[in-house]
């Protein structure tokens, strides 16, 4: 009855029983998962979604439904002016509004793929690229990144050996979740040469770019929309981005997909993202109407998120100085920290969904393993080593609930 792409084994799922199960006996829940703006206590952004909400609510544009296909054209102003200030040669004609990033993916998808190509996607990273493609009828396949020297870089070897037909594009995240590494001006000429030489589409997620780390390559690009003048010899180039992260409203459901590129390719391209957005035609009229206030705001609303994200990082870190077999793994960005648990006496590191497990049964801390992102479990010289992915979202005191059960459950692990 139903397409192997929808073949997914939806057996009960343990983790939400589980939450649920204590949630009803009144017993605590520390999501340190938690990347939902929404749940994380930003008044700011709530307040201020308010406010525009009620002034979109009368304005008169909301009372008619005359779509553009690529969105509002107030809206793609708005998205261009806050990407020109990154550095890309971007205008309002380059953009098109979708439903959120992951839409932006399937979008991108439909125009660059036929079922059974490929599309490139780093690895570790962000979970649902295999979601995404399949869903589409693409196949995800992965290309290392390498820690060395204490940066996530991406092994580029690797990546050319596999940029072979039927691969269609290359993806990255820009920073990278759950890593939080930044492409590299290296590394990003070295895949502009990769894409443009193979006729590839370099696709850069930016969800997380507004935000760097004092630990950030000062060199690193801030975005790899490509500069004016360097647009003609390069590949064909899609950026994606949107409210969710950029301004801590996935609620608004409003993403955006901008095209850079040599300009004959680059508006064929956005000529075909526009026959897929018109049949759709996803995002609502009030969404679109209030994302230019918003975008307004974006520096008060990014400051708010990056605060609580440094703050919750160096609580990680002060915890974690005095921890014995523990080390936090350096973040250029993002919204992750990822604790590396060393072997222990035996020489073996602890079973990553044991310790996940083990935290939420006994005292309702949830934590993600590092292979949910594919991250590998021995360190850069072939050592055991296990990990653990943190949100840094939640309010410090979830935070500070969380990380001495998390350190106490790995000490205990590792007798
Ligand atoms: C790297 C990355 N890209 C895209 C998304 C999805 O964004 P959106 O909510 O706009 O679909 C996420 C969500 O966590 C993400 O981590």
């Amino acid at each position: 009855m139903f397409a192997r792409r929808a073949g997914w084994d939806l057996g009960p799922d343990d983790l939400a029983e589980t939450v649920a199960r204590r949630r009803r006996a009144g017993l605590p829940v520390v999501d340190l998962t938690d990347s939902n703006p929404t749940r994380c206590g930003f008044r700011t952004a709530a307040a201020r979604l308010a406010t525009v909400l009620a002034d979109v609510a009368r304005d008169p544009r909301c009372a008619v439904y005359e779509p553009d296909p690529r969105g509002d054209r107030a809206a793609r102003e708005a998205v261009a002016a806050h990407h020109a200030g990154q550095g890309g040669a971007v205008c309002a004609e380059s953009v098109v509004l979708t439903a959120g990033t992951s839409e932006g993916y399937a979008h991108l998808f439909r125009m660059l793929t036929d079922p059974g190509d490929r599309v490139l996607v780093p690895t570790p990273s962000y979970p649902l690229f295999t979601l995404l493609a399949g869903l589409e009828g693409v196949e995800a396949v992965p290309y290392p990144l390498r820690l060395r020297g204490g940066h996530w870089r991406i092994d580029l070897e690797a990546l050319e050996a596999t940029a072979v037909p039927p691969v269609r594009a290359v993806l990255l995240v820009h920073p990278n979740n759950p890593t939080g590494s930044l492409v590299s001006s290296r590394e990003t000429e070295a895949l502009r040469r990769l894409c443009r030489d193979r006729g590839l589409a370099l696709v850069s997620d930016e969800v997380f770019a507004s935000h760097r780390r004092p630990s950030a390559p000062a060199d690193a690009p801030h975005t790899l929309l490509p500069a004016e003048g360097a647009a003609a010899d390069g590949p064909l180039t899609f950026v994606l981005s949107g409210a969710s992260k950029l301004l801590g409203l996935p609620q608004l459901k409003v993403g955006w997909i901008i095209a850079g590129g040599p300009a004959q390719l680059r508006d064929e391209a956005l000529a075909r993202l526009e026959v897929i957005a018109d049949t759709y035609l996803s995002v609502s009229v009030p969404a679109q109407l209030a994302l230019p206030a918003l975008l307004a705001s974006q520096v008060e609303l990014g400051r708010e998120i990056a605060t609580r994200v440094d703050d919750n990082r160096e609580r990680v870190e002060r915890a974690v100085a005095h921890a014995q077999n523990v080390r936090l793994l350096d973040a250029e960005g993002g919204w992750c920290a990822i604790l590396r648990v060393l072997a222990g006496a035996r020489g073996t590191a602890p079973d990553e969904d044991a310790l996940a497990r083990a935290l939420r049964d006994d005292s309702g801390v949830l934590v993600q393993p590092g292979w949910l992102f594919d991250l590998e479990p021995h360190d850069e010289d072939g050592a055991p080593v296990a990990h653990l992915v943190l949100s840094m979202l939640p309010e410090p005191s979830v935070v500070e609930a969380g990380l001495g059960r998390v350190l106490e459950a790995i000490t205990a692990s590792s007798r």
